[in-house]
């Protein structure tokens, strides 16, 4: 089967073409025969550390969506045809979060991913795909969907009434956005660019700002709230913009702590989170459970992801590439 390898060999990591044997399944074990792979931000770390722990020779991309082609003998749940996604953790079912589930994340150093002809997985790590998705915009969903909605629904009980502020257009963005569109929750979008906020707009967006132009748009979400703030924050920037989100959060809010668009380790002024009575609520993506009650979501309100470009799997590199630009509109899709 054709596949890539994140390859950190030559210091800076780069995928390269392989050809792999087809992988068989065990007792318990599915193969999904992979139609399209889509990135992420994370993606983009994980190629930047190729030559580190592991992760030379995985497959890359924890997001992937196919049909099953073949199951081990002992399979009930799935049959040959059925349209499935992977989640995120392999070993994540439900309930709580453990720290061992860390390892068991696809497109991994621990875990071999979803940039690949086939994948063999435990029955149970699959979902059913929503029935009005395509397998380009299935694909989109295992982490930055489950992800934003694991933080703002099922943990941040987002609904009618509340008001979400949302940083930048990318994937986890628009799912959020989308999402507050359909319990009709109002959204503050903030983005580097007017184009992406007019397309934002069209998408339920209801206050735009455009945060290059105006870097303290913290004072500016005040203003529009009446000095209200927002109710869900997600906190996809990291240490260039939790002070802001703190800054911005309303009484009884909630910051959905995620990204790490700016860096790691912000080192924010809790003193507001104490003064406005407020939560962080901290994430990572969610569990094949979640994942079953984002796709039920999607089906009630008939939510479509945004897809900026889909790339043949021959030009993955160069989603990559077009990734790291920042000027993509929601979600990077590889086609198989
Ligand atoms: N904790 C978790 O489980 C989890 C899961 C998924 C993602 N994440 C993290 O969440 C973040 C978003 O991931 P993603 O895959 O959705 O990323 P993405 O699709 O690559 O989105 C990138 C977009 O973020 C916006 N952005 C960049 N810097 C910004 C800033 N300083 N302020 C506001 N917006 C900014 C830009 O949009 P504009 O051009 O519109 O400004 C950019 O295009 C990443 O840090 C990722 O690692 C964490």
């Amino acid at each position: 089967m054709k596949a890539y390898h994140l390859n950190g060999h030559s210091g800076a990591g780069r995928l390269v073409r392989v050809d792999l044997g087809k992988p068989e399944p065990a007792n318990g074990e599915v193969r999904i025969r992979v139609e399209a792979a889509s990135l992420n931000y994370r993606d983009l770390l994980i190629l930047d550390r190729a030559g580190q722990g592991g992760l030379n020779g995985r497959v890359p991309l924890c997001d992937g969506a196919g049909v099953v082609d073949a199951v081990g003998s002992d399979v009930v749940q799935w049959q040959v045809g059925d349209r499935v996604a992977a989640s995120y953790f392999r070993d994540w079912i439900s309930g709580p979060f453990k720290a061992s589930y860390i390892a068991s994340a696809l497109g991994s150093n621990t875990q071999d991913g979803m940039l690949a002809e086939y994948a063999v997985l435990p029955a149970t790590a699959l979902v059913s795909v929503p029935a009005h998705l395509s397998p380009v915009e299935a694909a989109t969903l295992p982490c930055a969907g489950v992800t934003a909605f694991h933080g703002l629904i099922a943990r941040g009980g987002m609904n009618k009434g509340d008001t979400l502020l949302v940083q930048g257009t990318g994937g986890v963005a628009l799912f959020g956005l989308q999402f507050a569109a359909a319990l009709g929750a109002r959204t503050i979008v903030i983005s580097s660019s007017d184009e992406k906020l007019a397309r934002a707009k069209a998408l339920g967006g209801s206050t735009l700002i455009n945060y290059r132009d105006t870097p303290d748009w913290d004072v500016a979400l005040m203003k529009a709230t009446n000095g209200g703030g927002a109710s869900h924050i997600l906190e996809l920037g990291g240490p260039g913009t939790y002070d802001r989100s703190l800054r911005s959060v309303a009484s009884g809010g909630k910051i959905v702590q995620i990204g790490v668009l700016t860096g790691f380790g912000p080192k924010p002024d809790l003193a507001r989170l104490q003064w406005e009575n407020a939560d962080i609520i901290g994430v990572t993506v969610g569990s094949v459970e979640h994942f079953v009650a984002m796709n039920r979501f999607l089906t009630e309100h008939a939510i479509r992801p945004i897809i900026d470009r889909v790339y043949r799997f021959d030009d993955a590199p160069e989603a990559y590439t077009h990734l790291r630009t920042g000027s993509h509109f929601g979600k990077i899709v590889v086609g198989f």
